[in-house]
């Protein structure tokens, strides 16, 4: 079974999207741990519930970003992961981190990359007066939130929309759209091609998924 470890800063949204899929059976996997950078993170909790050992790993424990990332990495290892999946974990990774899990290690972003990488997509989207916005799932590079895409899922901006509505509405869509994702990265069917820098489908060039 392909193991997954899970980071989390916060709600846990996603995770719990992910953990209901696998349920469902509708992902191949196993959650073997949640890891949050943040004690009071309502994410623990979901774990909890569902028996998934839930660590904390809090970057104030640590005197600088490098030795809190050794001491994640290591906490990661433990549990002998296949993939590492950033589902709202809000700690930006070192180059020396990020080679310790090469290709196997996913995020999901808040919009329609590469446009608005980084903090408040939605509000500047809104601001922008864009026709869509959306979300999606790409492999973690040394560039924030700027590694090769794996897949997406669009959303319309409609009148009368407000930050909150929209976050809500892409949100809902995060949580179809990562677990599609993941089954299929775990089962293998997509796959990121360095040498290449292609991405394929069944061994076929593809672009992103969208769903
Ligand atoms: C999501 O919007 C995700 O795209 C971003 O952080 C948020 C996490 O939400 N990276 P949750 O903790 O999964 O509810």
């Amino acid at each position: 079974m392909t193991r997954l470890v899970v980071l989390i800063s916060g709600r846990g949204s996603n995770l719990v999207a992910i953990a209901n899929a696998i349920e469902r059976r509708e992902l191949d996997a196993e959650i073997v741990a949640v890891i949050s950078s943040r004690p009071q993170a309502l994410g623990l909790e979901e774990a909890r519930n569902r028996a998934i050992p839930a660590l904390v790993v809090d970057h104030r424990d640590f005197d600088d970003r490098q030795e809190f990332d050794r001491a994640l990495a290591e906490k990661i290892n433990e549990y002998r992961p296949d993939w590492v999946v950033l589902a709202g974990f809000m700690r930006i990774l070192s180059a020396e981190f990020i080679a310790r899990f090469p290709a196997c290690m996913t995020n999901i972003h808040p919009s329609l990359l590469p446009a608005y990488p980084g903090l408040e997509t939605h509000k500047r989207a809104l601001a922008d007066g864009v026709s869509e916005h959306g979300a999606t799932v790409h492999l973690v590079s040394n560039e924030l939130d700027g590694g090769p895409v794996l897949g997406r899922v669009r959303v319309p901006l409609l009148a009368g929309d407000t930050e909150a509505t929209l976050a809500d509405r892409v949100l809902h869509q995060e949580h179809r759209l990562y677990p599609r994702v993941l089954q299929l990265l775990v089962s293998g069917r997509l796959r990121w091609d360095a040498e290449c820098e292609a991405l394929r489908l069944d061994g076929e060039g593809c672009d992103p998924v969208e769903i």
